[in-house]
């Protein structure tokens, strides 16, 4: 058994080169949804793939129909077999002009709890990612070895619905068995209170495009007369929802159950601030159902929502148009066993037939990923738990998780592998937004965490 505090010490003493190279990978814009950024995604897997070589990981570059996988293994024979995952492809930066300092240059920031790596990414995922290969890196110069058989598995496609996921996993099956997932894309309790993530929500993406007209018109020589689609699609949207918050589609709440007693009791025992979650991006009254706790409705509620919505002339100035056409993009989060494909459906079904004449509708598939609850009684999620709460000084909580990370559901569909969900972020790094950061505590003490859980796990 090697001893773990001078791995700690280890970390410690790299800090400030560990610093550097986060900030190195932060500089490539790795957006994978935009082809334009396709050749940054591939540089972002290169850079890490070399990264990982440096510390004698056996690690390449695996292509895919879309961006580059990263697969590197650090084998030990007899030892219990991990596989870390996380992804270095990051979501957009616009609007741009929202951000204090470009995006993709890196830099320190004082902020309440110290100082703050800021950059896109430098949450979600490739300031979490770095906290585990740092932890790896601290074993590895200490004891010249890691306490796991150790596969990191690092995604490019995460922020565009992982289009090259599932067959991805399906080939590399074999390769990729563990007897445990280890993910860091997730967050903390508080600054000060370590969380591990027990369920996260599912995802369903739509895209829907409704056309009238077969071009532009007057709004004087035709309007009142002639359909208007953006008026079609703003009619359809309202009716998503009733009056109470709740979502309106047929079927919606098949297979949502009410959470256990025990489950609630344990959420109202947070110490959860509405008014300062709320008070904190500007708003007062949550809008959810009527009826939830917040923490409910974030994770163990579903959602519909409207993530974008175009039409008509939306330059400066003004347009006297009747637009041909409206679109927009709308998310639904799920929970418990609701069905994707049949939430999907009922969308469709719903749309088609709320429209009005003279409308044609079309639709794009945004990807799909059901709910998922893991498992929290077993040893290692125990042990793991203990690190955690050690390394903070406070004991780890057990949350929810109201984002999606599809490849959860995956690893245990297609190789039966449960994922423990550890991440060091805070629910004001401003993630998928303008100025993302990342608390340079959580970088560091992250990879100490990493550690602790990795000797955790072996013992
Ligand atoms: N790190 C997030 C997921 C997350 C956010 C988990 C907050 C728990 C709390 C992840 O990178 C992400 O943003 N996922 C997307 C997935 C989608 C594009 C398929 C999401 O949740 O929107
Ligand atoms: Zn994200």
């Amino acid at each position: 058994m090697n001893a773990i505090d001078p791995v700690l010490a280890k970390i410690d003493a790299n800090r400030h080169a560990a610093l550097d190279r986060l900030f190195e990978l932060l500089r490539i814009p790795s957006i994978s949804t935009d082809p334009a950024f396709a050749a940054d995604c591939r540089k972002a897997a290169e850079w890490l793939v070399s990264e990982l070589k440096s510390l004698g990981f056996e690690a390449s570059l695996r292509a895919t129909p879309g961006h580059p996988m990263v697969v590197a293994h650090r084998r030990k024979p007899g030892a219990k077999r991990v596989l870390f995952y996380g992804h270095y492809d990051v979501q957009p930066v616009d609007p741009l002009s929202l951000w204090a300092t470009p995006p993709f240059e890196p830099h320190l920031k004082n902020g309440a709890n110290g100082q703050q790596i800021m950059g896109r990414g430098a949450a979600d995922d490739k300031g979490q990612v770095m906290t585990f290969i740092e932890a790896a890196r601290g074993f590895i110069e200490t004891h010249g070895d890691l306490p796991l058989d150790v596969t990191i598995f690092l995604e490019g496609e995460e922020e565009s619905g992982s289009p090259s996921l599932d067959a991805f996993l399906q080939a590399a099956k074999d390769e990729l068995k563990a007897d445990l997932v280890l993910v860091c894309d997730t967050g903390m309790w508080d600054a000060e209170t370590p969380a591990i993530t027990g369920s996260l929500r599912g995802l369903v993406g739509e895209e829907v495009i409704i056309t009238c007209a077969d071009r532009d018109l007057h709004s004087g020589g035709f309007g009142g007369l002639a359909q208007n689609p953006i008026r079609a699609l703003a009619k359809v949207l309202a009716k998503l929802h009733d009056d109470d918050g709740k979502v309106t589609l047929p079927g919606f709440y098949d297979g949502v159950d009410e959470i256990s007693a025990d489950l609630r009791a344990s959420w109202e025992k947070l110490p959860f601030d509405v008014a300062e979650f709320l008070g904190d991006v500007g708003l007062k009254t949550p809008a959810g159902e009527k009826g939830r706790s917040v923490l409910e409705m974030l994770w163990a509620r579903p959602t519909c929502e409207m993530n974008g919505i175009t039409g008509g002339y939306t330059g400066d100035g003004f347009k006297t148009v009747l637009p041909a056409k409206a679109t927009a993009k709308i998310s639904f989060r799920l929970v418990g066993r609701q069905d994707p494909q049949k939430i999907r459906d009922s969308f469709r079904t719903f749309v088609r037939d709320h429209l009005p004449a003279d409308c044609a509708v079309e639709f794009l598939d945004h990807g799909a990923s059901p709910g998922i609850v893991l498992p929290s009684g077993g040893a290692a999620f125990q042990n793991a738990r203990a690190a955690l709460s050690s390394e903070w000084g406070s004991e780890a909580f057990i949350i929810g998780g109201g984002g999606s990370i599809p490849v959860v559901g995956a690893f245990k569909k297609v190789l039966g592998m449960d994922s423990l969900l550890i991440g060091f972020g805070l629910d004001d790094d401003r993630i998928h937004s303008p100025n993302e950061k990342y608390e340079l505590a959580s970088f560091q003490r992250g990879a100490r965490s990493w550690a602790r859980v990795m000797a955790a796990l072996a013992s």
